[in-house]
């Protein structure tokens, strides 16, 4: 079911109102680090590394903060370096389970290529379970398209897609 803001009387507060998208701060540490947990039981990334990728000058940490300032999302990721060329890797990202199918992980992911497009980026990348059905229909909708498929990346058995996207860098930009 999609949740529509104009029939959301009947949910809580953080569904009800608009999110906006905003780089996460200290305290924003380890409500990211909780739902990396909940998640991602294999692979989270704890609270520290949060706050080491947020205070990176050429990394990002994004929340989706509702009106009353609960998390609601976030996206980490990383320029990288590679071959004279640098690609921003989107290292995790998350929508709380109620506040799915209302725009914030397409939100989450535009911000992160506007910031690194801005820093003169021109790829984004990322590795997804191939079972993650959710997760592969929003890249592939927001322009993503598969480049490879990672046997075993995620252990036994448990394939990645590899998928990629180019973004327009801003001409100019460093
Ligand atoms: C993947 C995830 C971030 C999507 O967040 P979201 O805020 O619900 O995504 P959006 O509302 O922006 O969805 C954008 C589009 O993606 C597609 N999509 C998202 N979830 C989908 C689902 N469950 N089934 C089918 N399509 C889906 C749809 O095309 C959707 O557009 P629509 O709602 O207009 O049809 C969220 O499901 C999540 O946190 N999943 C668990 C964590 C995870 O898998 N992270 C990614 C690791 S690589």
């Amino acid at each position: 079911m999609r949740l529509g803001l104009t029939s959301a009387a009947s949910y809580p507060s953080c569904v009800r109102s608009e999110a906006s998208i905003e780089p996460a701060v200290a305290s924003d540490d380890m409500a990211i680090a909780a739902m990396e947990a909940d998640l991602f039981p294999l692979e989270a990334i704890d609270a520290g590394q949060v706050g080491y990728y947020r205070r990176r000058a050429r990394a990002l940490a994004l929340v989706a903060r509702a009106r009353d300032g609960a998390v609601l999302g976030y996206l980490v990721g990383t320029i990288q370096r590679r071959g004279g060329e640098d690609t921003f890797w989107i290292i995790t990202m998350a929508v709380a389970r109620n506040a799915r199918r209302r725009g914030l992980g397409r939100k989450l992911l535009t911000s992160a290529s506007r910031w690194a497009g801005n820093r003169g980026v021109n790829r984004i990348k990322l590795q997804v379970r191939v079972g993650n059905r959710s997760a592969r229909a929003l890249y592939k909708g927001t322009g993503f398209s598969l480049t490879r498929r990672l046997e075993g990346y995620y252990g036994e058995g448990d394939d990645a897609y590899l998928m990629e996207r180019p973004i327009r860098a801003r001409v100019g930009a460093r």
